[in-house]
């Protein structure tokens, strides 16, 4: 089981908040897309992990198109690809296929055109039901759109459907979110993303702040709206299985539950990663780089089209910790004990330790969970828990 994720670095309009790898030009986009296409066969023996080579070619579960902004795309570009997956992968006849769509994409033609694909989940990039919110963000659609697609993208086949909220917004206030929730419940999808709002660096949104024209991002403002968040899943049933992810009736995401479960993937287009079970590699954030690396007069000795790296014990612990520690499914202790040995463990119940007497952890059956509260500090207490070399 393994899944592939295809990034495609276009959107229509930047959001100030965004910095995922993107080009808002779609100058390049057919170019890309044979790019890709090469991509698609140059790296069709990645997930055959070269150690513990497979006699049964590897089979893929999930495929994700990410972005970006994966919507832009015609059905025929996406069938495309579709063709040259099937020529060189093996996909499971039920193989959860995603695409992220932005609202303003989803017009009605465009919703019947992807129900035409295989794609069947929807993640839709809904972030807020509020005007002032989109505004701010510099989203290109507003309230009256984010409400229509999910009920258009239902109505016209799509079961599974999963859409992105953002919290911690400074326009966005206490009663508004409850009321975002209450409309996503309403809308009847099976799994929510939430996400508390980032001010990256270099972000148009980082300018803003700066420069005093909006305010930062309310640290206790997000605290409560996360609290709310936890309360308001559990009493509409929805069953918070990682820190931003929330389903219900098992609508787990599979393709996301892959990697945190440490199945091995395969991610195609420029900034996507990739990981095998020995190495870890990720494609240059940067359509042109990308492109001209699969030309053939392109000098690869000058310019790799990634960067591989194989990870230490420790960086391999870590990201265990990082990862599972979000999840539902927890650490295990025992797994650390096997895989990483007895000096890991002990460094590991040490540093969790202080965190099971404060409350924000607590452990069970041989595994490490976090308690809401610890739900809240969950990076500090992951790199805590660390080791460095
Ligand atoms: C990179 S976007 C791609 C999906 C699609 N283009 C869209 O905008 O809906 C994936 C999700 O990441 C979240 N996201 C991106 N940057 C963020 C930030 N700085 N803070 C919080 N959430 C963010 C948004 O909820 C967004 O829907
Ligand atoms: S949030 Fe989505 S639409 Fe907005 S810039 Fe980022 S990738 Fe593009």
């Amino acid at each position: 089981m393994a899944g592939i994720y295809i990034h495609i670095p276009f959107c229509k309009q930047a959001c100030h908040y965004c910095d995922f790898h993107f080009s808002t030009s779609l100058k390049n986009k057919d170019a890309f897309l044979l790019a890709l296409q090469k991509e698609i066969v140059l790296q069709k023996d990645y997930l055959s992990n070269p150690i513990i080579k497979a006699e049964e070619p590897i089979e893929i579960n999930t495929i994700y198109f990410g972005g970006g902004t994966p919507s832009i795309l015609s059905q025929k570009e996406l069938m495309n690809i579709f063709d040259s997956l099937h020529q060189h992968y093996t996909i499971s006849g039920d193989a959860e296929i995603t695409l992220e769509a932005n609202p303003d994409d989803l017009t009605i033609a465009k919703i019947k055109e992807l129900k035409n694909t295989p794609v069947n989940r929807l993640s839709i990039g809904i972030q807020s039901f509020y005007d002032e919110d989109l505004k701010m963000m510099n989203r290109a659609h507003n309230s009256k759109e984010a409400l229509r697609v999910v009920k258009d993208s239902q109505d016209k086949g799509f079961e599974n459907i999963t859409i992105d909220l953002i919290y911690g917004i400074p326009t966005l206030s206490t009663k508004n979110w409850k009321q975002n929730l209450q409309t996503a419940f309403e809308l009847n999808v099976k799994h929510i993303s939430a996400y508390c709002l980032t001010i990256e660096p270099k972000t148009t949104l980082a300018h803003l702040v700066k420069e005093g024209k909006i305010n930062n991002v309310d640290e206790q403002k997000s605290a409560e709206h996360f609290e709310i968040m936890l309360a308001e899943m559990r009493k509409n049933n929805f069953e918070q299985y990682e820190i931003s992810n929330f389903c219900k009736d098992n609508c787990y995401s599979k393709h996301n539950s892959n990697y945190w479960l440490k199945k091995n993937y395969l991610g195609l287009g420029p900034s996507a990663h990739s990981y095998n079970g020995t190495s870890r590699q990720w494609n240059i954030a940067n359509n042109a780089l990308y492109i001209r690396s699969f030309e053939k007069d392109f000098d690869a000795g000058k310019q790799s089209r990634f960067e591989e790296e194989t990870l230490t014990t420790s960086q391999q612990y870590n990201e265990y910790i990082l990862t599972t520690l979000r999840t539902m499914w927890g650490t295990d202790l025992k797994y650390i004990e096997n895989v990483f040995g007895n000096d890991y463990l002990s460094s590991c119940l040490i540093e969790a330790d202080k965190y099971i007497l404060l409350g924000d952890i607590r452990k069970e059956n041989d595994k490490l969970f976090l308690n809401d509260k610890g739900k809240l500090i969950a990076d500090k207490i992951a790199s805590d828990l660390f080791v460095v070399d």
